[in-house]
């Protein structure tokens, strides 16, 4: 594919397998191409710095999210009309009918019962010495936490971290891990339909909220379906790259972790640092509204644009050092990895409350994570370990 405008062009394939085990070197290239750089291979252009990432996320009239998340049609259309995958009033409405159950305020009650589930996780695996970060910590949390809260039926859980899993890599571009995904994501899709046709979600929970606002006539039922999946397929994947990260970081950067074990209060901003230098989500798509101009670049209408929240968060132009884990540094709260704007995430606030439980949990019980062993997890846009082993020095027993 030739560019269609004057844009820098970058010809290689920031999703094949080379590109997502080790994306910097492409990220750190396409920031020097220019504000925006055309991707030869995916048809799209690329917005890989600060400034101009931001700006897109913050233009939603322009840069429109309904047929313009993932970078194939085909998902594109199974997408089409769920939260993340709408604009304008239908977004807002959909949003509102659920988001009002994750704000800070409305999370508060919960926080007692997280950090007691992270403290309990985290002791027994303090006993044991030794265990895999992701399957053991990571995953163990939101699984322990999440389907409940979105009052999801225990039959069917098996199958929930490979249905998250498949719904992110089949945003990517046409590639033979969008083809395995695409059928996984039917298959969540069924399920979730069949849990709403049969209205078997716990009571009190999201899903109930979503029920009741089908039996109120603000949605409709097909809304519901999309609703019931909106904030389940989102909230595993993310938080268990979140977490695992966090670990591998802390065992390549002891003097990080002494800095948390000596203060604490550090937690939050270190949580937006994991995010900033490890973005769990690489990026997500827009379409082009109509035509406009990208920094210096022209974007016609009905463009791709892919906004790589992993690569504006280590531009240069706005964080020093970029490639350094610092956990004080001052500027992290300014990462993207939550996204921005109108489609910000909608579940930061619990993913927050998730991963510093378990720091929290960790910092007075760990002196050092020692790793014996990772292996990375491939998914078109997760950035994340499928296994990150360690072995742990118990702090002193206190008291
Ligand atoms: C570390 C963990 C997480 C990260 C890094 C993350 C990242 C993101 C990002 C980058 C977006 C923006 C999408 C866009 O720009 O189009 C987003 C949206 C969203 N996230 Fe998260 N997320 C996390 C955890 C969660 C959790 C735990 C939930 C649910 C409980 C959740 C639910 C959502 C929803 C519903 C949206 C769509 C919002 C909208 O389109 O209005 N996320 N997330």
């Amino acid at each position: 594919m030739t560019a269609p405008t004057s844009a820098p062009t970058y010809d290689g394939d920031i999703y094949c397998d080379a590109a997502l085990l080790e994306p910097y070197e492409d990220y750190r290239n396409l920031r020097e191409l220019g504000p925006a750089v055309w991707l030869s291979q995916h048809g799209a252009y690329a917005v890989a710095r600060y400034d101009e990432a931001r700006a897109v996320l913050m233009d939603g009239d322009t840069f429109r999210s309904a047929n313009g998340i993932a970078l194939n049609e085909p998902a594109n259309q199974a997408i089409l009309g769920c939260t993340l995958a709408s604009d304008g009033e239908l977004h807002a409405h959909l949003r509102q009918v659920v988001a009002h159950r994750l704000t800070p305020r409305a999370l508060r009650p919960m926080k007692d019962m997280v950090a007691e589930k992270a403290d309990e996780l985290v002791a027994g695996l303090v006993e044991k010495g030794s265990f895999d970060a992701v399957a053991d910590l990571a995953r163990a949390l939101p699984l322990s936490i999440v389907p409940d809260f979105i009052g999801w039926p225990q039959e069917g859980r098996e199958h929930l971290l490979r249905w998250a899993g498949a719904n992110f890599d089949s945003f990517g571009p046409m590639n033979a891990r969008v083809e395995q995904a695409l059928p996984q994501c039917g298959e969540m899709a069924a399920f979730g339909a069949e849990i709403v046709r049969t209205r078997n979600v716990s009571p009190g929970s999201l899903g109930a909220g979503v029920l009741e606002a089908v039996d109120q006539g603000t949605i409709t039922t097909e809304q519901a379906m999309m609703l019931m999946l909106d904030y389940l397929a989102p909230s595993l994947d993310t938080t268990i790259s979140a977490v695992g990260s966090a670990i591998w970081l802390f065992s390549q950067h002891p003097d990080q972790w002494d800095l948390i074990r000596n203060d604490p209060k550090l937690i939050p901003n270190a949580v937006n640092e994991v995010v900033r230098i490890e973005s769990p989500i690489r990026a997500f798509g827009r379409l082009a509204s109509r035509d406009t101009r990208i920094g210096d670049v022209e974007i016609p209408e009905g463009s791709r644009v892919v906004v790589i929240y992993a690569s504006a968060n280590r531009d240069e132009r706005k964080f020093e050092r970029p490639d350094e884990f610092d956990v004080t540094r001052a500027n992290a709260v300014h990462q993207l990895g939550f996204g921005m704007g109108e489609h910000g995430c909608a579940g930061a606030g619990l993913a927050r409350m998730e991963t510093e439980s378990l720091l929290q949990a960790l910092a007075p019980r760990v002196t050092r994570f020692h790793l014996d062993g990772t292996e990375r997890a491939l998914n078109n846009l997760i950035r994340a370990f499928g296994r990150v082993d360690v072995t742990i020095d118990r702090a002193p027993a206190q008291g």
